[in-house]
């Protein structure tokens, strides 16, 4: 006999996750990136794919990877990949997490050969990407269901909110990564979830799969309240 999960709440719907870190090229061998492993967003595609969910996963480069069969990984390197596999893929999901760590700014040019030492000092230009969240949370569909998440140090339920109101967003996870235990590379996390009804739920520190467990519980309360 097959393990047939008894409840899959989220049958039929699909869903857009964006889990790792995004990398910028500055010239063939060197780039700007961040210490995300993906682990969270991961973790996050397998839970929704447990309670009956298609999920695509978005992900930029990580040695890690979902563990269900069934999402459908899509790896990309640089925040432009990010935002056009996510743009086409928008329009069909009931549901979009953003765990992604996206790059903010990227080389104004990537220079083809390498960059050879010269002067004492050296600047790199910079320009920002697109805001890749910011860009879904203004298309948003009534039927849509978009959560974010706000990677702080300092003053982190003021910002966290702030992204929830700004970014259009129906749940803002909050990492800070004050607490031990908590955000890059480590396999637990510690958050702090606010919905678009002022909720606020601040969750123990517990496995990556706990409180992407958590997550995904709020998610289905949230899509209950939209029928
Ligand atoms: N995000 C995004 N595209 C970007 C930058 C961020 O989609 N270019 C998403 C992240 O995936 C996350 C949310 O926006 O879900 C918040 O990311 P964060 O870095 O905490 O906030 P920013 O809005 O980039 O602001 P800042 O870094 O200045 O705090
Ligand atoms: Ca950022």
């Amino acid at each position: 006999q097959t393990n047939i999960p008894l409840q899959q709440p989220l049958k039929g719907k699909l869903a857009l996750v964006t889990a790792g870190p995004t990398v910028e090229p500055i010239d063939p061998v060197r780039f700007i990136s961040n210490h995300s492993s993906g682990k969270m967003g991961i973790a996050i595609a397998d839970a929704l794919a447990a309670a009956g969910a298609t999920v695509k996963l978005v992900l930029g480069p990580t040695r890690y990877a979902p563990a269900d069969p069934s999402v459908e990984t899509i790896h990309i390197t640089t925040a432009a990949e990010m935002f056009n596999s996510c743009i086409a893929n928008y329009p069909m999901s009931d549901i979009v997490v953003m765990a992604a760590a996206v790059a903010d700014y990227r080389p104004k040019t990537v220079v083809d050969k390498k960059i050879k030492k010269g002067n004492e000092d050296m600047t790199l230009e910079l320009e920002k990407t697109h805001d890749i969240l910011r860009t879904l949370g203004n298309n948003k569909g009534q039927d849509q269901l978009l959560v974010g998440f706000s990677l702080e140090t300092n003053n982190e339920k003021e910002y966290a909110l702030k992204k929830l109101k700004d970014k259009n967003l129906d749940l803002v996870v909050l990492n800070s990564l004050k607490d031990e235990g908590a955000g890059f590379n480590h396999d637990t996390n510690k958050v702090t979830l606010f919905d678009r009804d002022g909720k606020e739920t601040a969750l123990p520190l517990k496995s990556k799969q706990e409180v992407a467990k958590d997550i995904v519980s709020a998610i289905i309360e949230l899509q209950h309240e939209n029928k």
